[in-house]
């Protein structure tokens, strides 16, 4: 289904690479304003680059900003407000993998009580403390305009609680369990807080040359494309609380039909299902 999202503004972390830098040039080919916000100057740099080749590059503000800083993120809204036209939502990817703890940890899982300290609470405070600055930054402009998304790109469940993958693993499950928390918040409000993952390790920055996997069955960052204009459209209006992936998202199919193969209640869907219809936990 093709959107055209001329009108919409869009801020996005980790713009410069991977998963983020997909869904910028997507959604900036489709029309929409995208305020690419990275740490990296010279991966945003890269991202304008290849947008260039597709006539993109207009439709994109890039804004060199840390997510792990409030300032920032308070300022990064003021910037989309001022300078780009406006602000319908922002996609929080920006992240760090297990690779900032140790470039090493494909070769020597980097066990807890190894972790150095000062370096997890950097992946916190990037993965986990960002996304909650950003969104809040950003609520308070699009309840007012009524009309609005907040995008969290989490990871698949086994990664949130695997061995040899902490703090990784644990701060996509608070971000997870955030998105909940947030669309309940949200809710009949016009603003939505979802879920977006590409569904499996992808061919990204994030997964170093040397991992073991087979760069060609690596997810591509283009699965994100096709779910993440939906998602700024109207389409997807008072969809909230879901989770998707994009590798399951067809994008020849009606939305309808993609949405319900990619899509599921956020977070661990049957304690989210039973608290939205007010049953009690089946877990506690
Ligand atoms: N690659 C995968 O297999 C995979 C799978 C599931 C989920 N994810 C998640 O998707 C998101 C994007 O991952 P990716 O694979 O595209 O990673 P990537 O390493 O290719 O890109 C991450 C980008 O984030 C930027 N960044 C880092 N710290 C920042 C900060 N403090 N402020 C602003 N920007 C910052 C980096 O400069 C980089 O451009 C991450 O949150 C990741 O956890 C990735």
């Amino acid at each position: 289904m093709a959107y055209d999202l001329t009108g919409k503004v869009v801020a996005i972390t980790g713009a410069g690479s991977g998963l983020a830098q997909a869904m910028t040039i997507g959604l900036a080919e489709a029309g929409a304003t995208v305020v690419a916000l990275d740490v990296s100057e010279s991966n945003l740099s890269e991202t304008m680059n290849m947008a260039a080749s597709s006539g993109a590059s207009g439709n994109i503000c890039p804004h060199v900003f840390d997510v792990s800083d409030e300032a920032y993120c308070s300022g990064a809204v003021s910037f989309a407000l001022r300078e780009c036209g406006g602000l319908h939502g922002v996609i929080n990817c920006a992240g760090l993998g297990m690779n900032f703890l140790d470039p090493d940890f494909h070769s020597r899982p980097v066990r807890f009580w190894e972790a150095d300290t000062v370096r997890w609470n950097k992946i916190i405070d990037v993965n986990l403390r960002g996304p909650f600055l950003l969104a809040k930054a950003a609520a308070p402009h699009l309840l007012e305009q009524k009309w609005g998304r907040i995008v969290n790109v989490t990871t698949s469940f086994n990664t949130m609680i695997r061995g040899a993958n902490m703090p990784y693993g644990q701060t996509k499950a608070g971000l997870e369990a955030a998105t909940n928390g947030w669309s309940e918040d949200l809710e009949g409000t016009g603003v939505t807080a979802n879920v977006l993952i590409p569904g499996g390790a992808a061919d990204t920055r994030m997964i170093p040359k040397e991992s073991p996997y087979d760069r060609s069955k690596l997810v591509k960052p283009q699965v994100m494309i096709a779910p993440a204009r939906w998602l700024f459209s109207s389409d997807s209006d008072g969809v909230n609380g879901m989770r998707f992936i994009g590798r399951d998202w067809d994008p020849d199919a009606n939305w309808r039909d993609a949405m319900k193969a990619a899509g599921a209640p956020v977070a661990w869907p049957d304690l989210a299902a039973g608290a939205k219809a007010g049953q009690p936990a089946k877990m506690t």
